[in-house]
């Protein structure tokens, strides 16, 4: 099963793409926690993204289509995977299909999650993330045990650096120009699902599982 979540900056994607992977025994693969991993590590590439990162852009195309390529071949991803955030821009989306069409292969089903931008902008000020980990809580949703601490490993719970007001803004802006167009292009292929993400969790959870049966 080969799953594409799409959905605004703070829709639940990540949220709903976990749990996904939990049901299904499918890989999660987020292209912003390979480069949050790479800018934690120190790497080349995390110094390249950040730069983009940090001001709500998009990470080049070429780069990021070559990291996720990459990722999808590894073994684990053999019978299936679910993707997050990825694609972002139609090329993007137009190189994946290109790879899997040579592979026999296609997107099963592609996920929005439905959240409007008034709802994203109060979301994102409560996200904390764990800086050893990458666990994501929500202050008000999603309260760690301990404030300020993770829960799965005990590394301490920060805003991310891309969730300042200004630079969610600016991502939202991003992801109506460059994003919201994968929608039409996920229904051409007969593959697109809305689920309403304005729901508790567990619901658009819920909801998620009845269309991937
Ligand atoms: P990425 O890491 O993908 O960030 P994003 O798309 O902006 O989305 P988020 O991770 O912020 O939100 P989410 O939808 O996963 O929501 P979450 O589940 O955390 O990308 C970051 C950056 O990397 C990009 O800006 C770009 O620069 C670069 N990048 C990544 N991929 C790229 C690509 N393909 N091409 C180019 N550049 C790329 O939930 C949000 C919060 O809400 C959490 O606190 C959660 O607990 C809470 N929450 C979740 N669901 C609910 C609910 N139903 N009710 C209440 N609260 C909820
Ligand atoms: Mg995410």
């Amino acid at each position: 099963m080969k799953i594409v979540m799409l959905g605004a900056p703070g829709a639940g994607k990540g949220t709903q793409a976990k749990m996904i992977a939990e049901r299904y025994g499918i890989p999660h693969v987020s292209t912003g926690d390979i480069f949050r991993a790479n800018i934690k590590n120190g790497t080349d590439l995390g110094r390249e993204a950040k730069a983009y990162m940090d001001k709500g852009e998009l990470v080049p195309d070429e780069l990021t289509v070559r990291i996720l390529l990459d990722r999808v071949a590894q073994d684990d991803c053999k019978n299936g995977y679910v993707l997050d955030g990825f694609p972002r821009t139609i090329p993007q989306a137009e190189t994946l299909k290109k790879e899997l069409d040579r592979l026999g292969e296609s997107i099963d089903f592609a996920i929005d999650v439905d959240v409007p931008d008034e709802n994203i902008v109060k979301r994102m000020g409560g996200r904390r993330a764990c800086v050893t980990c990458g666990a994501t809580y929500h202050i008000e949703h999603v309260p760690p045990k301990k404030e300020g601490i993770c829960d799965v490993c005990g590394g301490e719970l920060i805003l991310r650096d891309d969730d300042k007001p200004e630079t969610v803004q600016n991502r939202l802006n991003v992801y109506h120009t460059q994003t919201q167009p994968l929608i039409d292009f996920y229904t051409a292929e007969g593959v697109l699902k809305t689920v309403d993400g304005t729901q508790d969790m567990k619901d658009v959870f819920n909801a998620i599982v009845s269309i991937l049966g």
